[in-house]
């Protein structure tokens, strides 16, 4: 064999895959890095590997246990082995090298180690695991390939006291989300932080409590009572972020949901939509009130207890309340629904205990008769009105929903008559429209049939 040819070009291919997987809640923290050894046989077929007399067999890589072991015959060891004679058999062994934290493990080509001790590697580790996997996951070769190789390296990649230093800024750098909402806290409940400052943490926040366990740590580090607190405070853009934090850190967050509740977010959200407010803080308030009490009937009874279905209705009836209209039907409409199916869902074959007592909490949300008592009969269909086929659709759904208690009103309403014939002949020729372009199932043909029920009710 001569030249170029034979042998592997190996590079040391590094990368840190995950230099930090911290997991706040649990304390655990463990550092990664791989290095990927490209060794790529020549494209030319006539030159074959060196190691061409080895049988396929033991080309394979020895697995390296805690425990010393016996290699065979041309076997492979991993970067990071300890490898040693025995003396007594005169075969070569190797365990993993378990000093310190570090873990060495290997994957087909891609070697890498695991610091299960400590977040980081230090400065010193990564050194150290550098050299070693240049020492020994690399076959030997001779001196003037080396400098060859180390040169073709060096024009590829970066060299590596600069890999290094990145990798140190980075560790420096690399901030949990635990850490980050720390800090977010910190800069929001400083006495001299200006309002702005206030706003841009409240939005950074808002930004991370989408996630589970992100808005379970804020209720633990103090930070959703600061949130809460801050519904009624004098600022109104504190008032508006406040509620948007609070309605995304309890959206599909059962537990904090009982955290914002206990915390008293119900009374302070009805107090912004019953008091003078800009639509701004008014919306995010309504988006808070509704995640507030999705599938959460305990707030739910304490949102009818406190006067939520007024507040409401005062909401939809004000002169500026046009655009929060559907908006607030959409937050009825889904309690009703929701109720509605867990009550279908009692028809289970095998009820178990759970849901008895989620039954057993929707029986005391007693929405419907409250809503008729309080005129929303007469409300809904106000939105059939809107140019907007989505309003009318939403309003049609809330009127099927309700018609159990609204039906005798529904009856002697000739204006909701005329106007639900008017509506139907309109959506007969969108839906003879929609099907002449070949939508059988379309959105116009639903609206119709949402009509046809209706109107199916009211005569
Ligand atoms: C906010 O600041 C007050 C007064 O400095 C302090 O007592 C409180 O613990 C702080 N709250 C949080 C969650 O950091
Ligand atoms: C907000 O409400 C709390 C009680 O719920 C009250 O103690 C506090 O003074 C109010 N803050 C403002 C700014 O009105």
């Amino acid at each position: 064999m001569t030249g170029s040819g034979g042998w592997k070009t190996a590079f040391l291919l590094l990368s840190v895959l995950c230099a930090h997987l911290a997991q706040a809640d649990s304390g655990q923290a463990r550092s990664a890095l791989t290095v990927v050894d490209s060794s790529e046989p020549s494209d030319e077929a006539e030159e074959a590997p060196v190691d061409e007399d080895v049988d396929e067999e033991d080309l394979e890589v020895f697995q390296p246990t805690d425990q010393w072991q016996s290699l065979r015959p041309g076997q492979a060891v991993p970067a990071g082995s300890h490898v040693r004679l025995n003396l007594q058999t005169g075969h070569r062994e190797a365990k993993v090298d378990d000093s310190s934290g570090l873990k060495y493990w290997t994957n087909g080509q891609r070697q890498g180690m695991v610091n299960t001790e400590a977040p980081y590697f230090s400065t010193k580790e990564l050194k150290e695991a550098l050299k070693k996997f240049k020492e020994e996951g690399v076959e030997p070769i001779d001196k003037e390939r080396e400098k060859k190789e180390e040169a073709a390296v060096r024009a590829q990649y970066r060299p590596l006291e600069e890999l290094k230093r990145d990798m140190e800024q980075m560790n420096m750098m690399v901030e949990t989300d635990f850490q980050v909402m720390t800090r977010l806290v910190r800069q929001f409940n400083r006495s001299e932080a200006t309002l702005e400052e206030r706003v841009a943490a409240l939005l950074d926040l808002e930004y991370l409590v989408h996630q589970v366990d992100n808005a379970q740590d804020l209720v633990s580090m103090g930070g959703m009572q600061l949130v809460i607190d801050s519904l009624n405070s004098s600022a109104l853009q504190l008032q508006e972020s406040a509620a948007f934090v609070l309605g995304s850190a309890v959206s599909s967050n059962p537990r904090v949901q009982v955290e914002a509740v206990e915390g008293g977010a119900l009374q302070k959200l009805l107090l912004l939509l019953a008091t003078d407010r800009p639509l701004s803080v008014k919306k995010k308030a309504l988006f808070a009130v509704a995640a507030l009490l999705r599938h959460f009937p305990f707030a739910q009874r304490r949102f009818l207890l406190l006067g939520g279905v007024q507040v409401l209705g005062e909401l939809f009836r004000a002169p500026g309340g046009t655009a929060l209209r559907v908006r607030v039907v959409t937050l009825l409409y889904d309690m009703i629904v929701e109720k509605e199916l867990i009550s279908q869902a009692g028809l289970d074959p095998v009820p178990d205990s759970s849901h008895q007592e989620r039954l057993r909490q929707y029986a005391k949300v007693s929405l419907l008769p409250l809503l008729a008592e309080q005129g929303w009969c007469g409300l809904v269909p106000e939105l059939l009105s809107s140019p907007e086929h989505d309003w009318r659709e939403k309003a049609l759904r809330t009127l099927l929903a309700m018609m159990p208690h609204c039906r005798e009103l529904y009856r002697r309403d000739s204006r909701l008559a005329r106007s639900l014939s008017a509506l139907q002949e309109q959506y007969q020729q969108l839906a003879e429209g929609e099907r002449g372009l070949g939508e059988e199932d379309g959105y116009f043909g639903e609206i119709l049939t949402l009509l046809d029920t209706v109107l199916g009710g009211v005569r």
